[in-house]
């Protein structure tokens, strides 16, 4: 299995170093335009195979697409990331193009290649590529669930003194300031979260999970890269090892929970297909209303997308 990441900036080169780190496919290409870069860092990796017992070879190329012919996977990182004070939908028109011309590329040279898309603002910039690449939606997707859940499950995980290990979490919707965590389908151990944590301090769990990627911006003066270039990594191996895993993931709605011609984070079923299924809950109205929030906040800015005919 191939493996291409195309983006050797911070989040690129994580995701590339763990899927080698865990074997995941036998070769992960690392594309970058500037020169030397993803050659450096993919050399820096492989430097690291006898340290960390893996045979995964990492390969760097500048801009050469033809090196990344007939990946499996491809994940897109490219584009800016943000500054102090920018919202993820400030990068569009920047990030837009790149992601376009990207697709591009990634399609014709991996016309069979499922997509995961990480560029911001996530959702706008998955149906971006969608509309490029032209192909099964069940193809192209994006990662910003299994991120913000780990964030969801990472507080909660200090708060209640447990392991992370033992939090399960659903969040839905898009990848900013309205993300729906759903504390009905959080449980601790199979224990439901509501029972050991009084409404109050999860309340300000959720919030503080809802602007987690900006309380990183805030710290380091960019975005984070450990842990989306882990949860990027994380589809690619459901993906890769067929391992039909449940996880939030940007995906396009055709009718499911009510929405339609939308990029949104939901429960799906990730496989060698790629989104094998749309898992649809049971929402009550308070949930329901919050992911219609979510959803009229990524509609606003597909049409930013539409309206700047970038693409076709
Ligand atoms: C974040 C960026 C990657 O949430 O969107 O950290």
């Amino acid at each position: 299995m191939k493996v291409t990441v195309i983006g050797a900036g911070n989040v690129g080169a994580t995701c590339a170093n763990v899927l080698a780190h865990n074997e995941v496919g036998n070769e992960v290409i690392l594309l970058d335009i500037k020169e030397g870069v993803a050659e450096g860092k993919a050399l820096d990796m492989w430097e690291t195979s006898p340290i960390n017992l893996y045979d995964t070879r990492t390969v760097g190329v500048t801009n050469d697409y033809s090196r990344t012919a007939n990946s499996d996977v491809v994940v897109i990182t490219s584009g800016l990331p943000r500054k102090p004070g920018m919202s993820r939908d400030d990068l569009i028109a920047t990030n837009a193009n790149i992601v376009k011309s990207v697709t591009e590329n990634v399609i014709a040279h991996s016309p069979d290649s499922k997509i995961i898309v990480v560029s911001n603002p996530l959702d706008v910039m998955t149906y971006c590529a969608y509309l490029t690449a032209k192909i099964d939606s069940k193809r192209v997707f994006g990662m910003a669930g299994i991120l913000d859940t780990a964030r969801y499950r990472s507080f909660l995980a200090l708060e209640l003194n447990v392991s992370p290990k033992d939090i399960q979490a659903v969040l839905m919707g898009g990848h900013g300031d309205t993300m729906v965590p759903l504390p009905r389908y959080t449980t601790v151990g199979g224990i439901p979260v509501t029972e050991l944590i009084d409404s109050s301090k999860l309340d300000a769990i959720v919030q503080r999970t809802k602007t987690g990627g900006g309380e990183i911006v805030k710290l380091l003066g960019t975005s984070a890269w450990y842990a989306p270039g882990a949860a990027a990594a994380q589809m690619v191996e459901a993906i890769v090892r067929d391992q039909k895993r449940v996880f939030p993931v940007c995906a396009w709605l055709q009718g499911e929970y009510g929405l339609s011609d939308i990029y949104l984070g939901v429960p799906v079923i990730l496989g060698k297909s790629g989104i094998e299924r749309i898992i649809e809950l049971q929402l009550n109205d308070q949930e329901k209303e919050s992911l219609n929030t979510s959803a009229e906040a990524v509609r606003s800015v597909m049409k930013v997308l539409d309206d700047m005919s970038v693409v076709a």
